[in-house]
């Protein structure tokens, strides 16, 4: 399965911080590839840097009276090669739906665009031993009808991303080895990546990467854990 160390922005980065996506350019390792979802105001300027760049949502539609959005032909204009969608903040703050992530990853998919479509429980789901009923309901819900080819998943305990907390690697496995069941496409984990844990990350069964948010920020700190990957 090929290998994808995959770092999300959110909504940090102005021009000045293009030199870190410059240095992660410059060093990116062999033996994984990288990627970088920047704010959509970056992504041209980003990807002449000649790294695989990508954006963080897209709307379902190709064109429109949808004041504020950004469809997926205009990320790939952009020089988008990826999208994130399903993002566990969007599902929160914006009230996205599985069906409506299903609908923007098949909007991606027809301009060209790989999707990262994200999937994970809540810390009151876990607790409730409801991980694997929740996850599987969004995993069927959010790929159905998707060209596998131009799919990846990330999952991604709520809990766990920003907080510096992370699942067991025994956690990890269990849901990764659900979703190989359901899904032959790149598996990432996402959640509190940093370079002290990623190398035994990158050693539990079916991870075949990462998504990345704080640490995607500092190129030191990304660089490590695509290295830790290119070497997994
Ligand atoms: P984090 O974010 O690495 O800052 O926990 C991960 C994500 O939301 O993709």
């Amino acid at each position: 399965m090929r290998k994808l160390a995959a770092g999300n922005w959110k909504m940090n980065g102005l021009a000045a911080d293009l030199a870190e996506i410059e240095a992660i350019a410059a060093g990116a390792p062999e033996g994984c590839e990288v990627l970088i979802c920047p704010p959509a105001t970056l992504l041209a300027r980003a990807a002449a840097f000649g790294l695989a760049v990508g954006g963080q949502d897209c709307h379902a539609k190709g064109a429109g009276a949808h004041t504020g959005d950004l469809s997926a032909a205009m990320l790939a204009d952009a020089g988008a090669e990826y999208v994130i969608v399903g993002h566990s903040e969007r599902r929160a703050d914006h009230g996205e739906t599985s069906e409506e992530v299903a609908a923007k990853a098949l909007a991606a998919q027809g301009a060209g665009l790989t999707a990262i479509v994200c999937v994970g429980e809540t810390e009151a789901e876990r607790d409730a031993g409801r991980t694997l009923d929740v996850v599987g309901a969004q995993i069927a819900a959010s790929v159905a009808g998707l060209d596998p080819a131009r799919l990846v998943v990330a999952y991604e305990p709520v809990w766990a991303i920003g907080t510096g907390r992370t699942p067991t690697l025994e956690e990890i496995a269990e849901v990764h080895g659900f979703l190989r069941a359901r899904v032959d496409v790149p598996l990432l984990y996402g959640g509190s990546v940093k370079p002290g844990n990623a190398a035994e990350i990158f050693a539990v069964p079916d991870v075949n990467g990462a998504l990345v948010g704080g640490a995607s920020l500092k190129s030191a700190d990304f660089l490590a854990i695509a290295k830790a990957l290119a070497a997994a």
